[in-house]
Formats: C-alpha cells, sequence, structure tokens
C-alpha cells in the first residue's frame, strides 16, 4: 500500500506491506534507527514515538494505519540548529543512561509528558508515571526521574 508520512518534519511517500509495523518502516524505511525494539510487544516503550502529538509504543502500530500522519521520533527531538532538547540535556547531566537502549523512549514519552503538562516539575506522581511507562534494565530510574524533573523545571522556567 502507498502510504505518506510527515516524519520529523520531513515528508516520505513509501510503498509498504500492510503487515510491516511502525519501528520497522521507520527505522529500515526511513533510515531512522533511533527508534529502538526491545520486547516488540508493547511492554517496555524502547519503540515511543509521538503521532500526532501522542506517545505510541511503534512496535504496535502498523505503518498503514500512520497514512497522513504527523510522527516525531528521537531524531527530531533538537531544534532544527542541532541544539539539544532540555530533556536530552537533562539525561546527560543527570547521567540517566548507562547503554541508551531504552533512552530514546523515555525521551519520547517525557517529551509528550512535558508538552502536554508544562508543570509536571510540581508533580512528583505525575514524572513516576512517565518514568514507570517504560523499562531501563540498567539505570535504577532513579537517574531517569531527576532528568525528567531538571527538564521539566527548565521548560517551565522558560516560558
Ligand atoms: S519494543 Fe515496543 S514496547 Fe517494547
Ligand atoms: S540505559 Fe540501558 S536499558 Fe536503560
Amino acid at each position: 500500500m502507498k502510504i505518506t508520512l510527515t516524519v520529523n518534519g520531513r515528508g516520505y511517500e513509501l510503498d509498504v506491506e500492510p503487515r510491516r509495523l511502525l519501528a520497522d518502516v521507520l527505522r529500515d524505511d526511513c533510515g531512522l534507527t533511533g527508534t529502538h525494539l526491545g520486547c516488540e510487544h508493547g511492554i517496555c516503550g524502547a519503540c515511543t514515538v509521538l503521532m500526532d502529538g501522542q506517545a505510541v509504543r511503534s512496535c504496535l502500530v502498523l505503518a498503514v494505519q500512520c497514512d497522513g500522519s504527523s510522527l516525531r521520533t528521537v531524531e527530531g527531538l533538537a531544534d532544527p540548529g542541532g541544539e539539544p532538547h532540555p530533556l536530552q540535556r537533562a539525561f546527560s547531566a543527570e547521567h540517566a543512561l548507562q547503554c541508551g537502549f531504552c533512552t530514546p523512549g523515555f525521551l519520547m514519552v517525557a517529551a509528550e509528558a512535558l508538552e502536554r503538562d508544562p508543570a509536571i516539575a510540581d508533580k512528583p506522581e505525575a514524572v513516576e508515571a512517565v518514568v514507570g511507562s517504560n523499562i531501563c534494565r540498567c539505570t535504577g530510574y532513579e537517574a531517569i526521574r531527576r532528568a525528567v524533573t531538571r527538564a521539566a523545571r527548565e521548560c517551565r522556567g522558560s516560558e
């Protein structure tokens, strides 16, 4: 099937088999390998991307379901000039990653949460919900929690 996607502001016209997952199309057809696959059945969140502004598990979405959608992957998180997103800076500053395999998914689910509610910095339970939605096997989550809170504070301060 022929589909049209906008990914990180760039248009793609693709011919894909209906059975193919969004994650595989992003990686293999669009060359955007920042989106990682862990469990491939919706549990770990490593594959999280934004679809029309909403966080989705791209291992649970067929590419054909995204026809006409606007997608954002971790490659689209920095600003067009290459300045890292506050979340990327905070993950670095707080040492919120080790192997980094899960990191793109955490960044994208946190980006959606920050955009939806910049006041998340004052809501530890909301940060907890963001961090708890994905699986990291390395860091123990505390540093990720600190990084999301730090980035939220920065975003709130710049408003
Ligand atoms: S790879 Fe999609 S949720 Fe784990
Ligand atoms: S940093 Fe390795 S799985 Fe999260």
